[in-house]
């Protein structure tokens, strides 16, 4: 469960302070599907960055499975998020010159684990996306949508519990982003807990529960079958 209590975030624009969170309390639980929308600027990539302790708050706390991040070092942040949490970003975030292996592998270099489980754990991240076919292609040689199923296996090579995707189709067509939906939802069926900011209502309604943020604050939550949330 990722608990997230009263989480502001000041960042500097010149010499005056810029509010970016003014105040989140959020609580994910196991297994869930949630999405954050809201327009351009309200804060959601921000409040992602920080659950997913890639930033850390100005003020409050996020709590993941009873552990205080605020409580660990750079070091043991580093750690903990190559285990536990993957990411997928707008822009895919994949080393171009690399071949789509060795993009893939990485986080389990980083991990330390070496030795040819690497191999059966790449080709079975790269068969999720069905991909597997590419695994010697270098990675600029691919397509948008491939790109970003690459960006998913590498997510998902650790096995994390959570899966934080920020715009995963944000730079897709619509064919691709459904096939980037769709392998989504399955990790989700298949027992992951995915966070995903999105700003296209017909991904979010894909979620099982839909929060909307503006001006740095969470203004709404609804079920995703349109029911309003007590
Ligand atoms: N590193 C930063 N320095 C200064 N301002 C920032 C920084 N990151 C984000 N902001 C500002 O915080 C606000 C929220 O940004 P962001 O979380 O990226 O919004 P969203 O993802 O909803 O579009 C924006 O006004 C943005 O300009
Ligand atoms: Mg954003």
């Amino acid at each position: 469960m990722i608990v997230v209590k009263d989480v502001t975030k000041r960042f500097m624009s010149g010499k005056e302070p810029f509010w970016a969170l003014r105040g989140v309390d959020l609580e994910i639980k196991e297994g869930e599907f949630i999405a954050i929308c809201g327009k351009s600027g309200s804060g959601k990539s921000t409040l992602l960055n920080i659950m997913g302790s890639l930033d850390k708050p100005t003020s409050g706390n996020v709590i993941i499975d009873d552990l205080d991040l605020n409580s660990l070092s750079q070091k043991k942040l580093a750690e903990y998020r190559n285990k536990v949490i993957g990411f997928v970003f707008q822009s895919f975030y994949l080393e171009p010159g690399y071949t789509v292996y060795d993009n893939v592998a990485l986080p389990l270099i980083l991990a330390g684990s070496v030795g040819k489980s690497n191999h059966q754990k790449v080709e079975e991240a790269l068969k999720k996306v069905n991909l597997l076919h590419k695994i010697k292609a270098k990675a600029n040689t691919l397509s948008g949508g491939e790109q970003q199923r690459v960006a998913i296996a590498r997510a998902i090579i650790n096995n994390p519990k959570y899966i934080f995707a920020d715009e995963p189709c944000g730079n897709l067509d619509n064919l691709n982003s459904e096939n980037i939906m769709q392998i989504l939802k399955t990790l989700h069926q298949n027992g992951k807990t995915i966070i995903m900011v999105t700003h296209d209502q017909e991904d979010a309604k894909k979620a099982d529960k839909i929060y909307t943020m503006t001006d740095g604050k969470i203004i709404n939550c609804v079920l995703s079958e349109e029911k309003e949330v007590a």
